[in-house]
């Protein structure tokens, strides 16, 4: 997790793919980054509720609202994160 202008962003390398979140649950403000990764979804830490890290989408409660996502690439070995 880092944070990136005033965005708590929560990164996942997935065979070498880069997927960017924010690592605030949409439930009640979880650090998603501390979650649980079960392929492409990671479960909140506090309740449970599991998102796509891929699109942010929301899939399981007791979440309601997808996360942001955020599109990345890598430049010159250097991973940039569209805000
Ligand atoms: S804060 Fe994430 S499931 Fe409740």
């Amino acid at each position: 997790m880092l944070e990136v202008q005033n965005h708590w962003v929560a990164i996942f390398n997935i065979s070498d793919n880069y997927y960017a979140i924010e690592d605030v649950c949409t439930h009640d403000g979880g650090p998603l980054a501390d979650g649980e990764l079960d392929g492409v979804e990671i479960a909140c830490p506090r309740h449970g509720a599991r998102f796509d890290v891929k699109t942010g989408k929301h899939l399981g409660f007791p979440a309601t609202k997808d996360a942001p996502h955020y599109l990345t690439r890598v430049q010159n070995n250097v991973l940039e994160i569209a805000i």
